[in-house]
This record gives structure tokens, C-alpha cells and sequence, in this order.
């Protein structure tokens, strides 16, 4: 069987600087993968070429049988490819149910019942909150619930624990589990709380100035030599770069 989202030979230059040089992954249907690497490795780069926000340089990219070809925000949302962003991008002044009831209206239909979602996140009590009144974390939290609500095949979530309290870290990543091994959704988690990682992902891909520079268990990534010296470049080991 095809993987849910297959990636061969994807690199993104921007003028002289190769962000991404020939990336492999491959993400199996409800598996969680990891995208690790130090600042600047590229990883915010592959999120914005599978959703459309930034055009490939080369290489080619499938979803299931399909190949998606240069895609757009909007050619890629109708495919069910939902993303969170690095820094959140919300409707600030809608409140919180309507951020999830905007994307629950794009055409297709949602996993959960929006207020399900908003609780589900962790952020029962506040749908009446203007989304730029919430606290960061809670606005990543509610991303996760946006993106969610537009039922797709495919999560793409950019640290979406930073800045969370542990109990809030926790029942993201049980509800992550859950729709991945409940829903059958992929999910590329880019996450730097090691610990997270260890404990939530079945696969992990590590790059470092735009090259994969180890893929496979996370246990086994996150031991193999060349990725702590990676990190150790950026002066922290995996496991001191943000404890869990
Ligand atoms: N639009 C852009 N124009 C020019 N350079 C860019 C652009 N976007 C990213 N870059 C550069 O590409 C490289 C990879 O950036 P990217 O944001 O993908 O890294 P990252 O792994 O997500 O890092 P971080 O952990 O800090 O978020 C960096 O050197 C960055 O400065
Ligand atoms: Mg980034």
C-alpha cells in the first residue's frame, strides 16, 4: 500500500541558501513522525511545501496514489492537508468558536463537533474569548483545533507544544494519539520537547542545515551520533534542548 504522504528529492532554495536539499520521508496512514533538527535545519520549510506555502524547487511529493504537484494553501486544504503555524495565525478579534466554525465550514465535514474539538484541546470555557486574548500556548492549542475541524487526511503541526504547561502537553499528545490510531489521520509533528517526541512518535526524521541527517525509531535517532553532534553545534544535546 502507498504511504499517506510520500516526499522524494524535495529541495527549496532561497537564492544561494539550499533550505531543504533532497528530503525523503515517507508517513504511513495514523502514524506520528517526528521532524526534528536545530534551528534554521529546514523543517518549517517542508511544512509550507506540503501545505502549499512554499513552491518546490525539485522533487516531487504523493498523497496516497495522488501526486500533488505545486500546490497552493487552497489546492492543498481540499486535498485534507490541514497545518498549524509556528506562529500562530488566528482571526484574533473572532472568538474562539468561530475560528474552529470558519474551518469547519470549508466544504468538508468535521472530525468532531467544533465545540467537541475546543474542549478536546483543552480549551473548554473560552469559546466566547477573542482568539488574541488567549495566552500563546493556548493559541497553538487552538490551531490544533482549527485545523481538526476541517476533517483532514493529514495534520501538519509546527511546535505546537511550545510554550504549553505539562498538563496541557499531555492531552495534546493524548489526542493526537488518539485520532491518529482512532481516524487513521498521518500526522508530521515538528516538535523540539524531546521527551514528546520519544514518547508520542512511531518515527522520526532529523535534519540539520536542510539535510536528513537521520531517520527511523525516535529512541534510535535521538542516540545516533551524528544528530547530537548536531545538536551539541547548536549548543544543547537533544535531550537538554527542551525537557519535557
Ligand atoms: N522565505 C524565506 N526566505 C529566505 N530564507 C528563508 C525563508 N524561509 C526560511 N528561510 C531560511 O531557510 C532556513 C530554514 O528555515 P526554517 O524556518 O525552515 O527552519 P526551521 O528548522 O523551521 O527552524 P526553527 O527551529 O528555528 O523554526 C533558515 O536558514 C531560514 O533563515
Ligand atoms: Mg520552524
Amino acid at each position: 500500500m502507498s504511504p499517506l504522504l510520500d516526499i522524494r528529492g524535495v529541495s527549496v532554495r532561497f537564492g544561494g541558501l539550499a533550505a531543504v536539499s533532497d528530503l525523503a520521508l515517507a508517513l504511513g496512514q495514523g502514524e506520528i513522525h517526528a521532524l526534528i533538527g536545530p534551528n534554521g535545519a529546514g523543517k518549517s520549510t517542508v511544512i509550507n511545501c506540503i501545505s502549499g506555502f512554499q513552491p518546490l524547487s525539485a522533487g516531487e511529493m504523493r498523497l496516497g496514489d495522488e501526486r500533488l504537484g505545486q500546490l497552493t494553501p487552497v489546492t492543498a486544504a481540499r486535498k485534507g492537508i490541514a497545518r498549524t503555524f509556528q506562529t500562530p495565525q488566528l482571526f484574533g478579534r473572532l472568538s474562539v468558536a468561530d475560528n474552529v466554525r470558519v474551518a469547519s465550514r470549508s466544504g468538508r465535514t468535521g472530525l468532531f463537533d467544533g465545540g467537541e474539538l475546543i474542549e478536546l484541546v483543552g480549551l473548554a470555557g473560552l469559546q466566547a474569548r477573542a482568539a488574541e486574548s488567549l495566552a500563546y500556548g493556548q493559541q497553538r492549542l487552538l490551531e490544533v483545533a482549527r485545523a481538526l475541524a476541517c476533517a483532514p487526511r493529514l495534520l501538519l503541526l509546527d511546535e505546537p507544544a511550545a510554550g504549553l504547561a505539562a498538563d496541557d502537553i499531555a492531552r495534546l499528545a493524548r489526542l493526537l494519539r488518539r485520532i491518529a490510531g482512532e481516524l487513521g489521520l498521518g500526522i508530521l509533528l515538528v516538535e523540539h520537547n524531546v521527551g514528546l517526541v520519544k514518547r508520542l512518535c512511531d518515527q522520526a526524521t532529523v535534519m540539520h542545515h536542510g539535510l536528513v541527517i537521520a531517520s527511523g525509531s525516535p529512541a534510535a535517532v535521538l542516540s545516533d551520533p551524528a544528530v547530537v553532534t548536531a545538536y551539541l553545534g547548536a549548543q544543547a544535546s537533544p535531550s537538554q534542548a527542551r525537557p519535557c
